[in-house]
């Protein structure tokens, strides 16, 4: 893609005759998806309706900031509560990839009764192209399956429309731009939301810990960006370890859990290398991990690995 405008005009005639009715949109508040869902409604006015889910395994004040980027952007669009829902099927489930279906079908199955209340099957999302191929679709083994892609049951009556398939990340930027999305630079967050950054089970009381973690790696790394300690990195977060580690608390020894903290500098996420905190941001990280899951989180680690061997999320 060399044009974004020129993009935008033929995605919206593309979309015009891919959906002869109404569609709905899965809407996830991250640049492929709010794009997607930008298209939908500029090709299809009042006949698309985009739905944002909290499965719960969102991050901190997630809803909130999504509903303004949504405002922001114009967007018609509907919340559905589902954590529940979310919790139960991750029930028992440790293993990525069994996680990762068990979250995509979730998410089918909550589409499919939002498409059918509001009379279609269609279904747009925000895929883009390292989704499709890092879930195995141009030959070669899949890597991990991304929720958008790999969750759709073969009985489901949905028909997917993807509108951003041939396209990278920094393309699908250049693009957000064009639209005027709000801070098209923002960090990636995969669809599976906190249950990939929470190796193991996965909880509520798993997923606040990692919840905590990750806002705070987000503070400090965007407070040491702001003061020009460092430049932007591609992502950053924080990972609630599997197994437990032992600490100190006072006069006591406790048997808590560790934290990773990841990094990364990319272009496009099909390959990444890691990337140095200074010192003192790492610091105050651990410490303030340590500090707010008290007894919780007793032991902070810093994930040196690129992409590959490693992926970005931890599962
Ligand atoms: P990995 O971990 O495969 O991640 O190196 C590459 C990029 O994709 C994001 N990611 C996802 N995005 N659905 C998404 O929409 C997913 O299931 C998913 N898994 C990973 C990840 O954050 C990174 O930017």
């Amino acid at each position: 893609m060399n044009d974004p405008a020129r993009f935008v005009t033929e995605a919206i005639d593309r979309l015009r005759s891919e959906v002869p009715g109404k569609a709905i949109v899965a809407a996830s508040g991250g640049i492929d998806s709010t794009v997607a869902a930008i298209l939908a409604q500029r090709a299809l006015g009042d006949r698309a309706r985009a739905v944002f889910v909290d499965t719960g395994l969102l991050r901190e004040k997630e809803v909130e900031r999504v509903t303004e980027i949504f405002r922001q952007a114009e967007l018609r669009f509907h919340v559905v509560s589902a954590s529940e829902r979310f919790f139960a099927a991750l029930q028992e489930v440790t293993e990525p990839e069994e996680k990762r279906r068990r979250i995509g079908t979730a998410f089918i199955r909550l589409f499919e009764s939002e498409a059918e209340g509001f009379g279609t099957d269609r279904l747009v999302q925000g895929t883009i192209a390292p989704d499709w191929i890092e879930s195995g679709g141009a030959l070669r083994d899949t890597i991990k399956t991304h929720h958008n892609v790999g969750g759709i049951p073969s009985d489901s009556k949905l028909r997917l429309v993807e509108p951003l398939r041939d396209l990278y990340k920094d393309e699908v930027r250049a693009v957000a731009r064009n639209l005027n999305v709000p801070s098209p630079d923002r960090q990636p967050f995969p669809g599976p939301g906190l249950a990939v950054r929470v190796a193991g089970p996965v909880t509520p009381d798993r997923v606040r810990r990692a919840r905590v973690a990750n806002a705070v790696v987000e503070e400090e790394v965007e407070r040491a960006v702001a003061e020009h300690r460092m430049s932007r990195p591609w992502q950053y977060f924080a990972v609630l370890l599997p197994g437990r580690t032992v600490g100190v608390l006072g006069d006591n020894r406790v048997h808590g859990e560790a934290v990773s903290v990841r990094v990364v500098d990319s272009v496009d996420a099909m390959t990444a290398t890691a990337a140095a905190l200074p010192r003192e941001v790492a610091q105050r990280i651990a410490e303030r991990i340590t500090r707010s899951l008290h007894g919780e989180v007793v032991r902070v680690l810093y994930d040196i690995t690129d992409k590959p061997p490693a992926t970005i999320e931890w599962e």
